[in-house]
């Protein structure tokens, strides 16, 4: 079986073909015009655009769905919705390559986004709207730690995507673990937190200490296959293994 850092190199090569594709003859599809749309409406809007995953991780995280197949998504972090376009625009391709064209948020294929704040709103729904992928996503606006326990332990996933609050890593990680299908991903954002986190740093801040811990939570979990790839400020690619999950 082809194993999990294959897997991710892989489709960072695509990811990598795809933006210089985009630069070049796709910058007209709806997606990246929503995809700039939210950028520019972030970067005047808001004072935290470093926050977004950017075009190399976002298509990153676009082709991963598509490679795995993935139709059944949680994102908890959403901020202005730039990854969301891009999980999104992922399992619509993935529908349109079974033929489906009418997309529907549903049982079977869903993407739901978790974000504590709820004046985001007018921009996450302004760029799923240009993307055309606002019938496949609903936005629950709260703290996923009180959301996830209160509506969603019925719920399975393909992929869960963890880009909020640094400190509590851990908690979202446990929290939805039990949701991932087996052979399902986990994938946590910005897990090198500027290299504040390797053996020798002092984890002086909250932050940095939430990540750290993360990290050995994730290294020494025996139900997974994981990866740690090297694109931007670090993403773990976690995979829950087929045997022993519980
Ligand atoms: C790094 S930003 C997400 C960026 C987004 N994934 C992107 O790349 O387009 C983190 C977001 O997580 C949200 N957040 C922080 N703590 C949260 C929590 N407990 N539940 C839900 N959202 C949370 C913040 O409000 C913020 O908008």
């Amino acid at each position: 079986m082809e194993s999990i850092e294959n897997l991710a190199n892989k489709v960072l090569k695509k990811a990598d073909m795809a933006v210089e594709d985009s630069l070049l003859s796709a910058m007209n599809l709806p997606f990246f015009s929503a995809l700039r749309w939210v950028e520019r409406q972030t970067h005047t809007r808001t004072n935290h655009a470093q926050m977004l995953v950017g075009l190399r991780e976002g298509l990153f995280l676009k082709e991963f769905v598509v490679h795995t197949q993935s139709v059944r998504i949680l994102e908890i972090g959403t901020f202005t919705g730039y990854s969301l376009l891009c999980l999104s625009e992922g399992v619509r391709s993935v529908l349109a390559s079974r033929g489906i064209k009418d997309i529907r948020y549903g049982e079977d294929t869903r993407v739901d986004a978790i974000e504590l704040n709820p004046q985001l709103d007018y921009l996450i729904n302004g760029g799923l709207q240009k993307a055309g992928t606002a019938k496949l996503v609903k936005v629950c606006f709260g703290d996923a730690l009180t959301v996830i326990p209160e509506k969603f332990l019925d719920r399975k996933y393909d992929l869960v995507f963890i880009d909020a609050n640094k400190r509590q890593y851990s908690e979202y990680y446990n929290l939805v673990y039990p949701l991932v299908e087996p052979e399902g991903y986990i994938l946590a954002d910005n897990v090198i937190w500027y290299g504040k986190v390797n053996e020798s740093a002092n984890l002086s801040d909250s932050k940095s200490q939430g990540i750290a811990y993360f990290n050995k939570l994730v290294e020494s979990d025996q139900r997974t296959e994981k990866t740690l790839l090297n694109i931007r400020d670090g993403l773990y690619i976690v995979k829950k293994l087929k045997k022993n999950f519980i």
